[in-house]
């Protein structure tokens, strides 16, 4: 089976204490996991330390930044580069998140360069697409997701592109309250997957986790889940609070 993951984003959110707490709390009530489940922590840069320290003695339990720059290294105040990532012992990265996209002005192009850095040092991008509502609206969703997938990731060979995961966040869904339906969800996960699988085949295609990000809480993992091509969820607000989290972590399939 697939990895199904829980992946908490905390955004910018949390001082160094109340993150330690909400860690804290998450590992002491989390179910134990199945071997399929993996559960991520992609918290701030100046928390991945602490955080990798707080999971290092959980199974299947890792840390992901949010973020990491797109040059190798040098003059670039302020940023954040792959080796620092991986000299700290980070597995995960998150790319592309939407709010990078929008505010910071993150193009394909770039996250195609991220992604070429980050498998270089053995670290798996969680690469985020989703559509605006705009599009959705005009019924454009699929092409605009094929084109994202296309431009950032379909340079990589097949070995490397199973290293990828993939968090589907339509925009309007995010941080508003407003999810996507579970058939929504399965719709454009499906899709998500038919396209790797032209390109890579269905084998290949099969192996990627796919997964929904936008709203869930705990009242709705289970349904969205527990559809066939979604592998789990990238979690936001509900990810603050360990109660609802830790209910998350307990739908996953
Ligand atoms: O990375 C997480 C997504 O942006 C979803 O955020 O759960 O607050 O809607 P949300």
């Amino acid at each position: 089976m697939r990895k199904q993951i829980a992946a908490a984003n905390w955004k910018m959110n949390c001082t160094y204490q109340q993150g330690e707490k909400l860690l804290d709390d998450i590992l002491k009530s989390k179910p134990s996991l199945q071997p399929q489940q993996t559960v991520i922590f992609a918290v701030p840069f100046p928390y991945l330390i602490m955080a990798s320290s707080a999971v290092a003695n959980e199974n299947n339990v890792s840390v992901a930044a949010q973020n990491c720059y797109q040059k190798k290294s040098g003059a670039y105040t302020g940023e954040v580069s792959v080796e620092m990532l991986q000299s700290i012992g980070i597995r995960y990265c998150i790319i592309g998140h939407s709010e990078r996209r929008e505010y910071f002005h993150e193009t394909n192009a770039d996250l195609a360069a991220k992604t070429d850095l980050l498998l270089e040092m053995d670290i798996r991008p969680v690469f985020c697409c989703g559509e605006a509502l705009e599009i959705r609206e005009a019924g454009s969703q699929n092409t605009w997701v094929e084109q994202q997938l296309q431009e950032s990731l379909f340079h990589l060979p097949a070995e490397k592109l199973t290293r990828i995961v993939i968090a589907y966040e339509p925009i309007w869904a995010i941080g508003t309250g407003k999810t996507a339906s579970a058939a929504q969800a399965q719709e454009m996960h499906a899709f998500i997957r038919g396209v790797l699988a032209a390109k890579y085949g269905k084998e290949i295609a099969d192996e990627i986790s796919i997964l929904y990000g936008g709203s869930v809480k705990a009242a709705n993992a289970k349904e969205i889940f527990g559809q066939p091509d979604v592998d789990g969820g990238l979690v936001g607000g509900a990810s603050l609070q360990a109660e609802e989290f830790v209910s998350i972590i307990s739908a996953l399939k």
